[in-house]
């Protein structure tokens, strides 16, 4: 089958890759020049375990090609794809700007039937608008299918090869038949592939980020609640997780959650939740994370005072999460510009994240090529990212580089006993920071 995914971001050149690994001819479609010229010459913009290689073999086997060319790549497709970012807007709300320039783009190349996918993820209500969009530029005749993406970043190709579900949403028999064909591949271990109205699909997405998002908030509150009355969060997990109405998934503490989806999402939510019915709940896991990525700074003022001018800090952990290179909204942030602003100066290290992360910070922080040398001459280690390689480090050489032996453990990555029988101050998540 003939496919265009229109926007080669983290979902768009995954799935199109996966599409194409499936024995698919995909055109993935940017208008990001630079994109697709970099795509051209065998390089992979975004860091995504496993997906280079991919698109390296379904390039070579000429599956999968790169275009700016919408027209010609939706003349040439009878499925076409949005993938384009559904950035937040001023207001909270889900900015549908690409979806609708895509849609309109679409509508005005087609020259027959055209079945059109929106991957991105939209506002309920978003498929209507979409066919209004589509019927005000063309009298072609077309359906519109809803398919959420559930993918997480950092295990993006594993996630859309073997689907917990796919989900289709939309009232065209025939339309819903062919893309539910498109995944049969992926869903031979007997996972579900769902298929509904097109507004629950679009629900769907939002509530299950809702219910990741709510998680992450619940035991981040339940872990301020463990160091005030001196409880272990880890204890506490371990306790609950083994509830089988709990489930030992996604209730890590840490320094709250970021990433391109969730924040925006949530806020997306509570936006579409204006008039009735008020988002109350999802309101109050907004402000927890907001207050959560706030914590490790509140113990680094604890530690060294108010002031913290000609203090030097290590940060290991640049990405909102590990195995990716994103850096939209990573608490990272948060926790960097609060050191910068008490004036305190930045070395830091990350496996993949640093070149996005220089995007934002430029030259106000110093990187370092490797996880040591971020510690040299620093007052204290920040740990903000989960990655493996900082989960058995060299205590004794962390000891000699910094000035101060004290780490700030935003992921409960190390044991509290082991770590202060060496000599260390250390700070975690919900657990006795004595
Ligand atoms: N990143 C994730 O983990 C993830 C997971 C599930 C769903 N989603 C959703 O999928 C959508 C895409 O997310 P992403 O992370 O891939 O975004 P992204 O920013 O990485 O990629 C979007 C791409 O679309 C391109 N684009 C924008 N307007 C275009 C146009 N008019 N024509 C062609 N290309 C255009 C951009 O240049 C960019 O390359 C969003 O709605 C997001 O919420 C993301």
């Amino acid at each position: 089958m003939n496919l265009a995914v229109v926007g080669t971001g983290y979902v768009g050149l995954v799935a199109g890759t996966c599409f194409a690994e499936s024995g698919n001819d995909v055109t993935c479609i940017d208008i990001d020049e630079s994109k697709i010229l970099l795509l051209k010459s065998g390089q992979v913009p975004i860091y995504e375990p496993g997906l280079e290689e991919m698109v390296r073999r379904n390039v070579a086997e000429q599956r999968l090609s790169f275009s700016t060319d919408l027209d010609g790549a939706v003349k040439n497709s009878s499925i076409v794809f949005i993938a384009v970012g559904t950035p937040q807007g001023p207001d909270g709300d889900a900015n549908l700007d690409h979806v609708r320039a895509t849609a309109k783009s679409i509508a005005k190349a087609m020259d027959g039937f055209r079945i059109i996918v929106t991957k991105s993820t939209v506002p309920v209500g978003t498929a209507d608008q979409i066919t209004r969009w589509v019927t005000e530029e063309t009298a072609h005749p077309f359906a519109v299918v809803s398919n959420p993406e559930f993918l997480k970043e950092g295990a993006a190709v594993e996630d859309f090869m073997k689907p917990d579900r796919v989900v289709l949403g939309g009232d065209n028999a025939e339309a819903i038949e062919a893309v539910k064909e498109l995944y049969e591949p992926f869903v031979r271990t007997g996972n579900s592939i769902l298929v509904m109205d097109s507004r629950s699909a679009e629900m769907s997405k939002y509530a299950a980020n809702a219910m990741l998002a709510t998680k992450i908030s619940f035991i981040n509150e339940i872990s301020r609640l463990c160091e005030t009355k001196g409880a272990d969060v880890g204890e506490v997990r371990r306790a609950i997780a083994l509830d089988r109405r709990i489930g030992p998934h996604f209730i890590f503490p840490g320094v709250g959650y970021g990433g391109s989806c969730f924040p925006k999402d949530i806020r997306a939510m509570i936006s579409m939740g204006r008039d009735e019915p008020e988002m109350v709940l999802l309101k109050a896991v907004e402000q927890v994370n907001e207050r959560q990525k706030r914590i490790l700074i509140e113990k680094v003022h604890r530690h060294f005072g108010a002031d913290l001018a000609g203090l030097t800090f290590a940060i290991w952990g640049l990405a909102f999460k590990p195995r990716t290179d994103d850096m939209r909204d990573a608490p990272s942030i948060t926790v960097i510009e609060s050191l910068l602003n008490g004036g305190a100066k930045v070395q830091a290290f990350d496996p993949e994240a640093t070149d996005e992360a220089k995007k934002i910070f430029g030259d106000r922080i110093h990187y370092t090529s490797r996880n040591y040398e971020a510690l040299a001459g620093a007052a204290a280690l920040l740990v903000l990212t989960e990655w493996n390689e900082f989960r058995r480090p060299d205590f004794l050489r962390i000891k000699q580089l910094l000035k101060n032996p004290v780490i700030f453990d935003g992921r409960n990555l190390y044991d509290p006993g082991d770590i202060r029988k060496l000599g260390f101050h250390y700070y975690s998540i919900g657990r006795s920071d004595g």
